[in-house]
């Protein structure tokens, strides 16, 4: 049974299967940190196991950035992409921007919630949580 959960809780330990394809995926402080520190956590459960999860930052008012959102590939295509971002939108409603990163190629997925391409600037570090003794 498939059950979602607006500020849900997740355990690090519960990221093991997600960001497979990431170039540099969170280590276990950051994905411990990463949660601690959203204010929103969205996640969705087969029968208790974590299949999908989102999380937002925001400073409560105005500002909201959803920074992850992911669904395991084989529950990919059935809906469940679409419920998530349904439940963050209007968790973020009256807000003055929601903002978020994507590829280009997955625009056309943030496009069917409301979302506009616009122009950004970002500072990426892919060396993000490693100290110098690593
Ligand atoms: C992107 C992602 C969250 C979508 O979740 P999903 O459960 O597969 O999506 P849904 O089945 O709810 O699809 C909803 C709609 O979006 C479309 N869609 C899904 N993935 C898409 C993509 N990558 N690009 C464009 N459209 C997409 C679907 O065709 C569907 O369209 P429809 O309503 O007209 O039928 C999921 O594919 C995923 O986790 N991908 C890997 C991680 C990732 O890329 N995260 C986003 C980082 S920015």
């Amino acid at each position: 049974m498939i059950e979602y959960e607006v500020n849900g809780v997740i355990v690090p330990d519960e990221l093991e299967p997600f960001f497979q394809h990431w170039k540099s995926p969170p280590q276990m402080e950051i994905k411990k940190k990463l949660l601690s520190g959203s204010n929103l956590i969205i996640t969705v459960r087969d029968s208790g196991r974590l299949i999908g999860f989102l999380t937002a930052i925001s400073d409560g008012a105005m500002f909201a950035c959803i920074t992850l959102i992911e669904v395991l590939e084989e529950y990919q295509g059935k809906g469940i992409g679409k419920r998530i971002m349904e439940f963050a939108v209007s968790y973020f409603k009256g807000f003055y921007d929601i903002v978020l990163i994507t590829d280009p190629e997955k625009g056309a997925f943030y496009k069917k919630f409301g979302f506009d391409e616009i122009y950004g600037m970002h500072l990426k570090d892919f060396t993000y949580g490693k100290s110098e003794a690593d």
